[in-house]
């Protein structure tokens, strides 16, 4: 199948963008006409959570769907899907800080004060020492700071590609801190996240089984003509 570079540029990359921004106007809309639960700050939490972990998952499977089905202009995709992985992840933790932060304080001066500022960034700090999953959660959102930071062409262009691609491996522990804080919280049914680490685990696993693989024909092929210019 040949589809060309402009229907890619101007039909597809759009629908998929709008596509991706779905979830976010459902809420919204789900949100201002009372479609959520008794407790829509932990649904607003929970679903913005479970898309962080789709978009991470969607941005892992580009590589191993390019080389599976050899269509390359997938490779377009993965940015966006990473972006969108980090705005949801953005959402998470902003509604995460209002609904479960911001909602306990106490107000000495009035909401509109530096004492608002300080004892929210305190009570947040305080909670991601203290609770394990929120600590691995946030540490899992910061790591995508950096790939979102240089995920520009001219970011690329500074770091130069090698350099660039090492630190974009850091999504691998995206991935993997993102099913580990899931697994975390909840409490009983542990068949969603299962699903996600394994997901993850088969994403991961495809690139150890091509690396080692190229390493292992490299190994063989370079025995070989050893071999051929002794003998
Ligand atoms: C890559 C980053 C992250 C991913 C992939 C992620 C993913 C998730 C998922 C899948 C859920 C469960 C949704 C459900 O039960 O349906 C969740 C819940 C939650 N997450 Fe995250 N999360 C991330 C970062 C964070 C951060 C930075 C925080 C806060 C510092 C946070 C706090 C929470 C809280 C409070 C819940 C709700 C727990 C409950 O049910 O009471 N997450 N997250």
């Amino acid at each position: 199948m040949r589809i060309s570079d402009r229907v890619v540029r101007f039909v597809l990359k759009p629908v998929v963008f709008l596509a991706s921004l779905s979830p976010a106007a459902w809420l919204v809309w789900a949100g201002l006409t009372g479609n959520l639960s008794a407790n829509p700050l932990s649904d607003l939490t929970n679903e913005t959570g479970v898309w962080t972990l789709r978009f991470l998952c969607a941005t892992l499977a580009i590589t191993p769907l390019r080389r599976l089905t050899g269509w390359n202009p997938l490779i377009k995709f993965r940015r966006m899907a990473g972006l969108f992985a980090f705005f949801y992840g953005t959402l998470h933790f902003l509604t995460y800080v209002i609904a479960d932060r911001f909602a306990g304080l106490d107000f000495p001066n009035g909401i509109v004060a530096w004492t608002t500022v300080r004892n929210l960034a305190k009570s947040v700090g305080e909670d991601i020492y203290k609770r394990p999953y929120i600590t691995v959660g946030f540490t899992a959102w910061t790591t995508m700071v950096p790939l979102t930071a240089t995920s520009t062409a001219g970011m690329i262009r500074r770091l130069g590609g090698k350099q660039w691609n090492q630190l974009h491996r850091l999504v691998y522990a995206t991935g993997c801190l993102g099913v580990l804080h899931y697994w975390w919280l909840v409490k009983a049914d542990i068949r969603r996240p299962l699903t996600y680490g394994a997901v993850v685990a088969a994403l991961l696993a495809f690139r150890l089984i091509k690396r080692t693989g190229v390493g292992i024909r490299g190994a063989v092929s370079r025995l070989a003509w050893r071999r051929t210019t002794v003998e």
